[in-house]
């Protein structure tokens, strides 16, 4: 067996609501518990040596959720890191963040601008959250300033990869996209970073997503033949 271990892994954290529905509590509750869950893949993921893991938590399309799972969503992060960020220095993870999180309330914007600071010298994996992130908003906005840098003459010549400095992850190509909860969709995550991510939906609702979970999509990967359009990898 090839032991290649995905060196950046993009999961769309799905399915909160339901493992609350199905345990007769209610939505918010499978919120939080999907957010003790981050603690525990982000840490298997250091271990293990996954130099990126990035958590989609909130989508540009979840503003049209009802206020009151909202305002629970805005403060989620400073109960997370109220707990969490010292162990999370600890172990070496650096924190940072995609999406314009900056529209979310201002106390939970320092919140999460805070750990980004903190952590920002730890060399381990690095656990970027996506907080009111979009895909197509993503690359709506660095077309944008792509063209206004080019008219400048900032940018001499438009290819891919000028494209790909403007976007907002540090990331380029995600090689391991994993949707929990059952729904085989993307739902405007990454849109550009997954052209040639492995897609792995798996049936468990994120708060039961666990260590083991993420290792049978590690195994998963490792027998998956990656081509990039050239032919069968016959080593
Ligand atoms: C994912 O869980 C978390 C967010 C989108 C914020 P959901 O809240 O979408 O849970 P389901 O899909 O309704 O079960
Ligand atoms: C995607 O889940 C967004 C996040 C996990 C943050 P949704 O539950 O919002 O996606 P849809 O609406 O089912 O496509
Ligand atoms: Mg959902």
């Amino acid at each position: 067996m090839k032991r290649e271990i995905p060196a950046n892994i993009a999961i769309i954290m799905d399915g909160n609501g339901r493992w609350a529905k199905a345990k007769g509590l209610p939505r918010t509750k499978g919120h939080l518990q999907g957010s003790e869950n981050i603690r525990i893949i982000a840490k298997e993921a250091n271990k293990l040596g996954i130099k990126n893991l990035i958590l989609y938590a909130f989508s540009t399309e979840n503003w049209a959720r009802p206020e009151e799972e909202k305002n629970y969503l805005f403060q989620l992060p400073k109960l997370f890191f109220g707990k969490y960020i010292d162990e999370l220095k600890r172990e070496n993870i650096r924190v940072s963040a995609i999406g314009e999180y900056e529209k979310f309330p201002a106390s939970t914007v320092s919140v999460i601008n805070k750990a980004i600071e903190e952590t920002k010298n730890c060399t381990g994996c690095n656990l970027c959250l996506a907080v009111n992130y979009g895909g197509r908003r993503e690359i709506m906005l660095a077309a944008k300033q792509m063209a206004e840098d080019y008219k400048k003459g900032i940018v001499e010549e438009i290819n891919e990869d000028c494209l790909s400095d403007y976007l907002m992850t540090e990331v380029k190509d995600v090689d391991l996209l994993i949707r929990t909860s059952g729904e085989v969709r993307v739902s405007n995550f990454l849109l550009w970073q997954i052209a040639y991510a492995e897609m792995m939906f798996v049936d468990c609702a994120w708060p039961d997503f666990s260590v083991e979970e993420l290792h049978k999509c590690l195994e998963a990967y490792q027998y998956r033949d990656r081509r990039f359009g050239g032919l069968k990898n016959e080593n």
